[in-house]
């Protein structure tokens, strides 16, 4: 699929890694609509910076409100790839319970996911088109307090197979990419991030241009659906 001349709705994009997958999307000649929760000051000001500027848009929802899934994709119209990259991240463990914050985890990193993704293939008349959920390398494995994260990640590349099977003989593919360590989490800089860096078999963090690369080749690669790919320097190894 020629990613030129498409539309690309990416959730969570206002910056860091979402960030990057505009500034890809829209420099491959497509035209980008930046979700965002709280960081619209920095959505338009990323959509103002992006090459093909006047094509791109900025859309604003809470993704941890049930409903609210369904509202942002009838706001952004005719959708030809989905970037699910929103999401929540608090580790915990799961023999504690903490009922708002699994809820929390599983609305906006797999119900409000499920949701666009059912939105993206009602489209009528959509012909050709490619979904693409960041996921974690951590949900590839059983990883100590990964908790209703972890969960919530697994689900939804189950999600992903799951879709892909269903929908493929309408040309609709639905990939995952899986990341390693790319950033910090916000609030969260001097975590154990830089000290698992050297249990990493590439012994390297993740480039988020490696990551915005390996999500354009699933969005443009017609013949890969139900794939997820590890982008994590081999860290799920
Ligand atoms: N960073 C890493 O090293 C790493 C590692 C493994 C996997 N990943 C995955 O890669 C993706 C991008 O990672 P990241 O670190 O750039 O993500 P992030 O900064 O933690 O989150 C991306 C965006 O998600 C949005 N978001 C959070 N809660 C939301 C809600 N309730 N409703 C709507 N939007 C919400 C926020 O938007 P606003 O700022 O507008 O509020 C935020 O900017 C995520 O799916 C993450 O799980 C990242």
């Amino acid at each position: 699929m020629r990613i030129e001349g498409k539309t690309v709705l990416i959730t969570g994009a206002a910056k860091r890694i979402g960030a990057e997958f505009a500034r890809a999307f829209a420099t491959a000649g497509a035209a980008v609509i930046i979700h965002c929760r709280r960081s619209r000051p920095e959505a338009e000001a990323l959509a103002a910076a992006l090459p093909g500027a006047g094509l791109h848009r900025v859309l604003e929802a809470d993704l941890a409100h049930p409903g609210a899934a369904e509202k942002l994709f009838a706001a952004a119209g005719r959708v030809d790839i989905l970037v699910n990259n929103a999401s929540l991240y608090c580790r915990s463990e799961l023999a504690v319970a903490a009922p708002e914050l699994d809820r929390e985890h599983f609305e906006v990193n797999f119900w409000s996911p499920l949701e666009l993704m059912r939105c993206f293939a009602a489209q009528p008349g959509l012909s050709e088109g490619a979904v693409i959920n960041l996921v974690d390398q951590e949900a590839l494995q059983v990883s100590p307090h990964g908790g209703a994260y972890a969960l919530s990640r697994r689900a939804l590349i189950d999600a992903t197979l799951e879709l892909a099977r269903e929908l493929g003989p309408r040309h609709l593919r639905f990939n995952a990419v899986a990341p390693g360590p790319v950033l910090p989490p916000v609030g969260l800089e001097h975590s154990k991030m830089e000290k698992t860096l050297p249990t990493v078999p590439l012994r390297r963090r993740v480039e988020p241009a490696d990551l915005a690369a390996a999500v354009l080749f699933l969005a443009a690669n017609d013949s890969i659906t139900g794939a997820v790919l590890p982008v994590d320097g081999g860290q799920h190894l």
